[in-house]
């Protein structure tokens, strides 16, 4: 164990978030926190009912914990009032590869991006002043603000864990597993730096470029652990383009949508249809063949075809006609029955960043 850290002075801030000791007259802020349904339901560990006492008794051990130099706890605090909005920590493990990351944030100030720039914050002090190999961060599996905001702030999915940590009622349970690496970390800041820079170049962000925030359980097979290869410079596509670059044995979808740049197959999941031949819409492409409709973003079917078939839960849909006429009868076929039996998948993607004027994404590895 390295020797005991003290709280860097002046606090850690980029002037929004700061990240300071918890002191006393925190605790209201922290008990009314996690009487938060949603901060109760993924962190376990939390008391239920959580009282001004439990917050009192927590503020006392992270102060013990940085004079032990065993977990570095920080309040977050709004950088303007200096008011508490949530916690971080950084939590030493046996040696430089076990070492973790825990947070919450407040309700009331959700959906600003204080998560990521908390973790930004920590993992970046955490990494220059302990000799940090491996940093892990965990999280319950349906708990996707707090994934992608591990996954923002450059902390890569690994896997899910099972029966990693231990339900209220102490039953094993699953986990989703994260780290960081220094090198995850100085790519991280660098797609951090080129975003603000993209940002102050063309002014509003919506503008800039930037990757959209797909499911990542639509991430393409074999992508989980294949290298980012550069697929197509930034500056050769433009807001609301698509067009298919072919690499890899691939043939891929590159669109930008409102929502950001994502990379699919180029390939209907009707009947397989080039998809950068149709119409990008929002984030809404058209299929050139039987009207079908695809959200980029979300993966899913806004309009099934004209031809119907399964969608991608296995429900039957009929055939319609974009006249609205009722479709004409046709007698048993087997191409009847192939229609009635094809199934519109979801979208799968391949995950992308952008990297000095690059976009980049993970392809598959495939065979020679
Ligand atoms: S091939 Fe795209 S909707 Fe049929």
């Amino acid at each position: 164990m390295p020797d005991a850290l003290t709280p860097p002075k002046p606090p850690l801030s980029d002037g929004v978030v700061t990240l300071r000791p918890f002191r006393a007259d925190d605790a209201p802020a922290i008990a009314a926190a996690c009487q938060d349904h949603e901060i109760q339901r993924w962190i376990p560990i939390i008391p239920v009912p959580y009282t001004e006492a439990d917050a009192r008794r927590f503020i006392l051990m992270t102060l013990q914990a940085w004079h032990d130099g065993n977990s570095y706890e920080f309040a977050i605090a709004d950088a303007g009032t200096d008011r508490y909005i949530g916690s971080i920590g950084l939590h030493l493990g046996p040696n430089e590869r076990r070492h973790a990351m825990g947070y919450l944030v407040a309700p009331e100030a959700r959906g600003r991006g204080v998560a990521v720039r908390a973790l930004r914050l920590a993992t970046r002090w955490g990494f220059a002043n302990l000799a940090i190999e491996r940093l892990s961060l965990w999280t319950l599996p349906g708990n996707v603000a707090s994934q992608k905001a591990a996954e923002k702030a450059g902390f890569r999915f690994e896997s899910l864990a099972r029966n990693w940590e231990l339900d209220r009622d102490e039953r094993p349970i699953d986990a989703v597993m994260f780290s960081m690496t220094p090198e995850d970390l100085a790519e991280a800041e660098a797609a951090a730096q080129t975003e603000t820079q993209a940002a102050t170049r063309g002014g509003p962000t919506s503008s800039a470029p930037r990757v959209a925030d797909v499911p990542r359980e639509f991430h393409a097979a074999g992508t989980r652990v294949a290298p980012f290869v550069e697929i197509a410079a930034i500056a050769d596509l433009a807001p609301g383009s698509m067009r298919r670059v072919t690499m890899a044995g691939l043939d891929l979808l590159v669109a930008w949508t409102d929502d950001g740049i994502v990379v699919t197959d180029d390939r209907c999941p009707h009947m397989a249809a080039p998809l950068s031949i149709g119409q990008l819409a929002g984030c809404v492409v058209s299929c050139p063949l039987h009207e079908g409709r695809f959200d980029l973003v979300s993966g899913e079917t806004v309009q099934m075809p004209t031809t119907g078939g399964l969608d991608a839960d296995g429900r039957y849909h009929s055939p319609w006609s974009p006249s609205g006429a009722a479709p004409k009868p046709e007698p048993p076929s087997k191409k009847l029955e192939a229609r009635r039996l094809t199934r519109v998948n979801r979208l799968r993607y391949y995950p992308a960043r952008i990297r000095d004027g690059r976009l980049e994404a993970q392809l598959p590895i495939l065979p020679e």
